[in-house]
């Protein structure tokens, strides 16, 4: 394993276990809820790329896929609340079933300020799915229709999630040696 790698949090097997029930539970609840109009899965980039690419092959409906990025100032592993539009979604939102698609939820800052975004842009319904949500570090609120696993307050890399860039191609999740970035901080 990895020096930079404490742990194991999450196996390759329990990650794709988990992703398939989220899928199934998407499929379930948006199959009588659709329209004409496909549901778009939106992924925040870059973290969520690896979830939503394995989320999408579970969702068995008509699905587009965009993209949105934002970036937050902050140091290393916090965020500091400002959060900027890097990549805007390239649709309009209005009466689209949204499928927001993030890797983690930590202070919610994030998530707080994109689900406010959007849904100002008046969407038929907009709804998260999060892999991962550290509960004990909420700074505002965010409601997570579906959620993978709720973890404790450890920073985690890997399946999409990285520490300065690194570590994103993991197929599982690891709690990050806090050696790597305590004297970062
Ligand atoms: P929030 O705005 O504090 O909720 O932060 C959300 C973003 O911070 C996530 O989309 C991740 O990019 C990043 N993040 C938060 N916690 C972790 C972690 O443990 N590992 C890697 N990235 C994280
Ligand atoms: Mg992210």
């Amino acid at each position: 394993m990895d020096r930079e790698i404490e742990r194991v949090l999450l196996t390759e097997t329990e990650l794709s276990e988990r992703v398939s029930e989220l899928g199934a539970q998407v499929t379930s609840v948006y199959r009588d809820k659709l329209g004409a109009e496909p549901l778009i899965a939106v992924g925040m980039l870059k973290g969520a790329f690896v979830f939503l690419a394995d989320l999408v092959r579970n969702i068995e409906l008509y699905c587009e896929i965009d993209f949105l990025t934002v970036s937050s100032y902050g140091n290393l592993t916090e965020s500091s609340g400002q959060i900027l539009i890097k990549k805007d979604v390239s649709f309009d939102a209005r009466g689209r079933h949204i499928l927001l698609v993030e890797d983690i939820v930590d202070s919610g800052y994030t998530m707080n300020f994109v689900q406010n975004m959007l849904r100002a842009r008046s969407p038929a319904s907009l709804a998260l799915v999060s892999l991962l949500d550290k509960p004990s570090r909420r700074k505002v609120p965010v409601t997570i229709d579906y959620l993978g696993f709720s973890i404790p307050d450890e920073f985690v890399v890997g399946y999409g999630l990285d520490f300065a860039g690194r570590h994103r191609n993991l197929p599982y999740i690891g709690v990050l040696n806090p050696a790597v970035y305590g004297s970062a901080d």
